[in-house]
């Protein structure tokens, strides 16, 4: 079976902050048609669009209100005909944002499912009743315990009907009801009319939450927590694997080319196995969210000084859960986590060489990667002032639950600004000039002020720059076996310090070294001889030929890469 995305290197899109082609203040498809050479240049294989359909944007796009069409702010459907095209002339693919576990609330489909009880789309959704013995409306009355992930009950009350429908994000995001074949079929068209325009797969909107337990039961409600958890009633349902099976059969099968990644919060090794594991024929990969929860504590907002140890526990994990079957994906970014070079670098005094080990280190894990718009710049976190400052819809919920219950606002604000999406939604800094030469206009989020300094006509310039680090880790990638097929073994599994592992592939072996700190970092390198006298094909510094490879002090926030054959 032919696998070409093992080889590839993925660029996420998040439109309304990539480029600004019409001054309006909010990104489009112009604004990346522009950009095209630039990221053709950077070597990637593949673009992820985030959602570009028609969206009131209560969640940013990720709330859809036709699905085959495109929002008049980011452009129209020949617009992206045309982009499509550039794309693939330049020899890259286009995957689209597959959102389906819930539509907009203004989408025609629920328009009609709230419009009455006896609607034929009535059942498209998630409907119930008040609790039994409550009234609709009144104080605990929804059908179960369970909370929203944005805050809130997940139960929203519709008066004219005086039932309650499910919405595991926003209000305005109600969950489709997926044990019903019409709405699965109405979805699998969708997809199929969109591979029919040219697109080259999807990225599948937290795709494991789609089949719930159709029982809804209460979930147990933690210490200091408003709301049951519900993850056991949705997280890889019942029907999880039945439902892919049967969206690769009426959808994917039979065609060429094609790549899908399931986001997939909560999802362990095990399930991931099942999920990816070709001959079972649901996706080629799936977004883990493990490693990008080590430095959380209680709950999401809770941030914790990153252990890299336990980094490395889960990643390598991991590694080994997917050595054999299945495949894995590799991100530190996208548009819902904080910067990485802020969270798990260094983004004052050690920026560059920190971003430049944290994609060495990433890149050269089994899998395929994902570069977040900006991160191959070493974009960071964002200086929010107050609250005023951010636009995600979790954040602001999160802002305004959190203090009606009494939590000190300065307290909520200091967690925001560490873990809030908005880092990551700045604007794309292209060049020095104002607002990062992302718009002409006024950009519907403040551009990070650093870009004089961080932006990517310098870094093109500069050729030791994070950008041309990324860029030659991809074109280790197309070149070099042995990061694509290569096995993968951790070292140095307890080192506080270093992270540490070898690639091997026929006759070649890579060994990565990596100081995840800002002090010198002093090891043994396991089976020194081998490596003594290879080859440097990648670093952070420059090295000395003839150093002693046995007992190495490592630099701040050094990484290489050496080659043995
Ligand atoms: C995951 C997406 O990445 C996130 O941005 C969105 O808010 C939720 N799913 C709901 O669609």
């Amino acid at each position: 079976m032919q696998q070409w995305w093992k080889e590839s290197v993925v660029y996420q899109i998040w439109p309304r902050s990539f480029a600004d082609g019409n001054g309006d203040g909010i990104g489009d498809l112009a604004g990346i048609a522009s950009r095209l050479d630039y990221l053709s240049s950077l070597g990637v294989d593949v673009l992820w669009l985030s959602p570009i359909y028609p969206s009131p944007q209560d969640d940013a796009g990720y709330d859809i209100s036709d699905y085959q069409n495109i929002d008049p702010t980011f452009g129209s459907l020949e617009q992206f005909d045309a982009l499509l095209a550039a794309v693939h002339e330049r020899g890259m693919k286009l995957i689209m944002d597959l959102v389906v576990n819930h539509t907009s609330d203004e989408h025609p489909w629920f328009v009609e499912s709230r419009a009455s009880k006896d609607n034929p789309m009535r059942d498209w959704y998630w409907w119930r009743p008040a609790r039994e013995g409550m009234n609709a409306g009144d104080p605990g009355a929804e059908p179960n315990n369970w909370g929203s992930i944005f805050s809130g009950p997940a139960w929203e009350l519709d008066e004219n009907t005086g039932e309650y429908y499910l919405h595991l994000f926003s209000r305005k995001q109600p969950d489709l009801n997926w044990e019903n074949p019409e709405v699965r079929q109405a979805i699998y068209s969708m997809m199929r009319w969109w591979l029919e325009r040219g697109v080259d797969g999807f990225r599948m909107d937290v795709i494991n939450f789609i089949s719930k337990d159709i029982k809804l039961p209460d979930g147990h409600v933690h210490d200091g927590s408003l709301y049951g958890d519900a993850m056991p009633y949705f997280v890889d349902g019942p029907r999880i694997h039945e439902f892919l099976q049967e969206m690769h059969r009426e959808v994917l099968a039979g065609r060429e080319g094609l790549i899908t990644v399931g986001e997939m919060p909560g999802v362990t090794v095990e399930e991931a196995k099942l999920y990816t594991d070709p001959t079972r024929r649901e996706v080629d990969m799936v977004f883990q969210f493990e490693h990008v929860q080590v430095d959380h504590g209680e709950t999401r907002w809770d941030s914790r000084p990153l252990r890299l140890r336990d980094l490395k526990a889960v990643l390598g994990r991991w590694q080994a859960g997917l050595a054999e079957v299945g495949w894995n994906s590799l991100y530190w970014n996208n548009h819902d986590q904080p910067r990485v070079v802020s969270r798990f670098g260094d983004d004052g005094e050690h920026r560059v060489r920190s971003a430049k080990l944290l994609a060495t280190v990433l890149h050269l894990h089994r899998g395929t990667p994902y570069i977040y718009q900006g991160e191959e710049l070493g974009m960071t976190n964002a200086p929010f002032a107050s609250i005023d400052d951010f636009r995600d819809i979790q954040s602001l919920n999160h802002y305004a639950e959190a203090v009606s219950t009494g939590v000190d606002p300065d307290a909520v604000l200091a967690a925001l600004r560490v873990l809030s999406r908005d880092n990551a939604r700045t604007p794309m800094q292209w060049d020095d000039t104002e607002n990062a030469g992302f718009t002409t206009g006024t950009p519907w989020i403040a551009v990070n002020p650093n870009y004089k300094g961080i932006n990517a006509q310098a870094e093109i310039a500069d050729d030791d720059s994070v950008f041309h680090h990324y860029r030659r880790l991809i074109e280790l990638r197309h070149t070099e076996p042995a990061v694509v097929h290569g096995d993968f073994r951790m070292l140095l599994a307890d080192h506080d310090q270093v992270y540490a592992f070898t690639r091997g592939y026929s006759s070649t072996e890579l060994l990565v070294l990596a100081n995840f700190s800002g002090e010198p970092a002093a090891i043994e390198v396991p089976e020194a001889d081998r490596w003594q006298g290879t080859e440097l094909i990648l670093a952070n510094y420059p090295v000395d030929a003839a150093e002693d490879i046995q007992h190495l002090a490592l630099r701040p926030w050094e990484a290489r890469v050496y080659r043995g054959r």
